[in-house]
């Protein structure tokens, strides 16, 4: 199957629902995309299928392709710019790019840390700009706080590259609430991209509040838990050498046990109500307030389907309770991350 195959077609839907990333942020499709995995860190990924999922993704009406300059060291970036290159005008204005930066990586494909310095900014910029193909990015956004760099000088650098014109709006990325509170000091922050789940709700007591206090939106991410509650995981399931999952304590031997069990609970609610656990799971984060907006992680048109029939499905009261009852608070075993990466949370401290 070709590219050229799989364009959109530049019928984007009319009157298509929207989410507004906090109270100075863009409008945007009620999903995003976020396209890591058809890069890295989930295992091989197939180049054509990702490119097909892209573009059907476009023509469904999303709007917000997420990525990171670290996915695969501009691999993925490189990838959105032949997606958009290949997709129907239409399509290529109505996408926004979310972009992180800041993570120095190694030639092994560690991790090294994080550099938020005004120069280093400025210098990730200019080469994301490049792979990118487009004179600007939509959200530009530290991925990980540099605990070494005031964030009031990170956000300070991105502030002057909006008022160049080269990027639109300010981001944050697993950060904490006085992180938050700091950064808005300096300038409009239009979303705070963090985990959220059914599985992962730490930010409900503090940055969460935090977030609509100070008129910022919530990109969630691993709203599937990185397929661990898509109900497609399966507990003897193979993963390649990279693959994040290998090493994420929720995978793990005990952990992951566990954690299907909980799938198996949520499996009945979802079979109740006639959609997939992924659904499920996808819905249950849109229901969390009109300021969210779920980053699914689909790397084929098939996931991309499943996770678009989400918006379809209105969870009511007794939904919900049934949801809470099969995935109570805390229920799941194992951090997020392995305790290294913990370390990098600024969220998490
Ligand atoms: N800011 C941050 O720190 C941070 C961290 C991680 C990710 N992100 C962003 O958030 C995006 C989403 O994160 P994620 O990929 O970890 O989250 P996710 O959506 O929880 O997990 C994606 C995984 O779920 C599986 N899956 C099963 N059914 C699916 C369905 N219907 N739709 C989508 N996926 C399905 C996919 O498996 P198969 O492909 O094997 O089918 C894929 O491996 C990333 O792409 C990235 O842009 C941000």
């Amino acid at each position: 199957m070709t590219t050229s195959e799989n364009a959109p077609s530049g019928t984007l839907p009319a009157g298509a629902p929207r989410r507004v990333l906090g109270t100075t942020g863009p409008r945007v499709f009620p999903l995003g995309l976020g396209c890591m995995g058809m890069s890295a860190l989930y295992g091989e990924a197939d180049r054509a299928e990702s490119l097909a999922t892209i573009h059907a993704a476009l023509d469904a009406g999303v709007t917000l392709l997420d990525t990171g300059d670290f996915y695969g060291m501009g691999h993925n970036e490189l990838l959105i710019n032949e997606a958009l290159r290949t997709a129907s005008a239409a399509a290529r204005e109505q996408a926004l790019t979310s972009v992180k930066f800041g993570a120095l990586r190694t030639v092994e494909g560690g991790f090294s840390g994080y550099d938020g310095r005004p120069e280093a900014v400025r210098n990730f910029l200019a080469y994301s700009l490049q792979r990118l193909g487009r004179d600007h990015i939509d959200i530009y956004r530290i991925a990980r706080l540099d605990p070494a760099v005031p964030i009031e000088e990170t956000v300070g650098a991105i502030a002057e590259a909006v008022e160049a014109g080269h990027v639109r709006h300010i981001g944050l990325s697993e950060v904490g609430a006085d992180t938050l509170r700091r950064a808005a000091a300096v300038a409009p922050i239009a979303d705070l991209q963090i985990e959220y789940s059914l599985v992962s709700r730490g930010i409900e007591e503090e940055i969460l509040p935090t977030a609509r206090e100070l008129g910022i939106g919530i990109t969630a991410y691993g709203v599937l838990s990185r397929g661990l509650i898509s109900g497609h995981f399966a507990r003897d399931r193979a993963l390649s050498p990279g693959d994040f999952r290998g090493m994420s304590p929720r995978f793990q031997g005990d952990n992951l046990g566990r954690n299907l069990d909980l799938v198996e609970a949520l499996r009945k609610v979802a079979q109740g109500r006639g959609v997939s656990v992924a659904q499920t799971a996808i819905a249950w984060v849109l229901s969390r307030g009109e300021d969210i907006v779920p980053l699914v992680g689909a790397r084929s048109r098939e996931r991309l389907t499943e996770a678009l029939g989400a918006l379809e499905v209105t969870l009511s009261a007794a939904d919900l309770a049934a949801i809470e009852e099969a995935v109570p608070a805390g229920a799941a075993a194992g951090e997020r991350y392995p305790a290294a990466q913990m370390a990098h949370l600024d969220s998490e401290h």
